[in-house]
């Protein structure tokens, strides 16, 4: 049932304060006069010591649950002190990469049944791996095939693309970074904070919602583009490959997503005054990132050098400063703490490629080859 809505993408992406509101339900714990802020998932509590031993972590998806597990990287490796590595889950079995009893390997997969997904958590089983499952589908088979796990509850989720799965993933990894470094007392302030952030997302993401206006004009700028490239770094490197994982498969516009850092060893030959980039600069709360963010200015001003045609996402009140050296176009975003940012910036993206996808006259929830679940190698 589609609502109010015209499409199911439409819906899932406005739904989001709810679903996002519905994966934290339980699982966050006010504290109080003598007890701590804390998480609380029920899923993982018995197995946090054996995590917390392990050697290292393994995120291992496809498609937009990979690019979750890459937004949520940062947060686990710092507030775990784990190293944590990436593994798109068909490249792991091409390689037959090396998997140790030593580590804790973790399936994302929004329908728990991607075959493989599925595939490379029967490998990491025979390798005797602790293997967690993070899914939206009860009783789908990697629910039921992992160890233990954390379900998403963002609700069904009907349109091809992934939206609302995306956020309450990211969420739900952030809320398990928090749970595996719970027992590091340096970091219980950071964990709070982070926390505070959690219980205010919802309203945060409803009002980057608003932007569905300015979303759809600039999408109408765009309509006739042959290509988008999308930068970011950081805990926003996701945010650029998901951006234009969305454009890609529902506008069926050719758009990629690139680390900012790597620009100059080949991105940049592609500038010019015709192409169009988002640059995502939103400002990252702590201290280490202030770095990150002059960094991504520096991107800036170099893009405007070469007389770059940019869309520039900043934090609400920076549009100023970013851009100062050239004109650009803003989407300007409320901020929040540092590792929940990508949440917020994945949602302006979402809707400019919902808009695309409609004024170009594809159809937004069944897009041409794609299919909801996998289930075929
Ligand atoms: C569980 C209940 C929830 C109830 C809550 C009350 C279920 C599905 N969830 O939620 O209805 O309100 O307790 O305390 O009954 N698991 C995996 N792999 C996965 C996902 C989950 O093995 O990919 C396992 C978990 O380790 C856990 C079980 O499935 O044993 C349920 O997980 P989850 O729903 O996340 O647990 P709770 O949030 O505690
Ligand atoms: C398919 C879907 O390609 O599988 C994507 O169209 C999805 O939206 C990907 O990200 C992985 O699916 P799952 O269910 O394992 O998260």
């Amino acid at each position: 049932n589609k609502g109010k809505y015209e499409h199911y993408m439409q819906k899932e992406i406005h739904e989001q304060p709810e679903s996002l509101t519905t994966t934290m339900r339980g699982r966050l714990i006010r504290g109080g006069s003598c007890k701590a802020k804390s998480v609380l998932l029920g899923g993982l509590k018995d197995h946090l010591k054996t995590i917390r031993r392990s050697r290292r972590v393994v995120f291992i998806g496809c498609g937009t649950s990979y690019n979750a597990a890459l937004a949520a990287r940062p947060i686990l490796e710092e507030l775990s002190g784990i190293p944590v590595t990436m593994e798109i889950a068909s490249d792991l079995l091409d390689r037959q990469g090396p998997i140790y009893r030593e580590d804790t390997t973790v399936f994302v997969s929004q329908s728990g049944e991607t075959a493989d997904t599925l595939q490379a958590l029967e490998y990491a089983l025979e390798n005797g791996a602790l293997c967690v499952g993070i899914t939206n589908t009860v009783g789908s088979a990697i629910a039921r095939n992992t160890h233990c796990g954390v379900h998403i509850n963002a609700g069904c989720e009907i349109g091809v693309a992934s939206t609302k799965a995306y956020t309450s993933q990211i969420v739900v990894m952030a809320m398990m970074a928090l749970a595996i470094g719970s027992d590091t007392i340096s970091s219980q302030s950071r964990r709070e904070t982070i926390i505070d952030g959690l219980f205010d997302l919802p309203s945060k993401v409803r009002e980057v919602l608003k932007l569905d206006q300015e979303m759809k004009d600039l999408a109408k700028l765009l309509i006739s583009e042959q290509s988008l490239l999308v930068f970011g770094r950081g805990y926003n490197y996701a945010t650029a490959l998901e951006g234009a994982l969305k454009v890609k498969e529902v506008a069926l516009m050719h758009s990629e997503g690139i680390l900012a850092g790597e620009m100059k060893h080949g991105p940049l030959a592609l500038v010019d005054e015709t192409l169009p980039i988002v640059v995502i600069a939103t400002r990252d709360a702590c201290f280490r990132f202030l770095l990150m963010y002059s960094k991504q200015q520096s991107v800036i001003q170099q893009l405007h050098a070469r007389k770059g045609r940019l869309i520039v996402m900043c934090t609400k009140g920076d549009a100023a400063s970013v851009c100062a050296g050239g004109s650009s176009r803003i989407i300007e975003v409320p901020q929040v703490e540092d590792c929940l940012q990508p949440v917020i910036n994945i949602v302006p993206l979402q809707l400019l490629a919902y808009h695309l996808t409609v004024l170009r006259g594809y159809n937004v929830d069944q897009p041409r080859n794609l299919a909801k679940s996998v289930t075929t190698q």
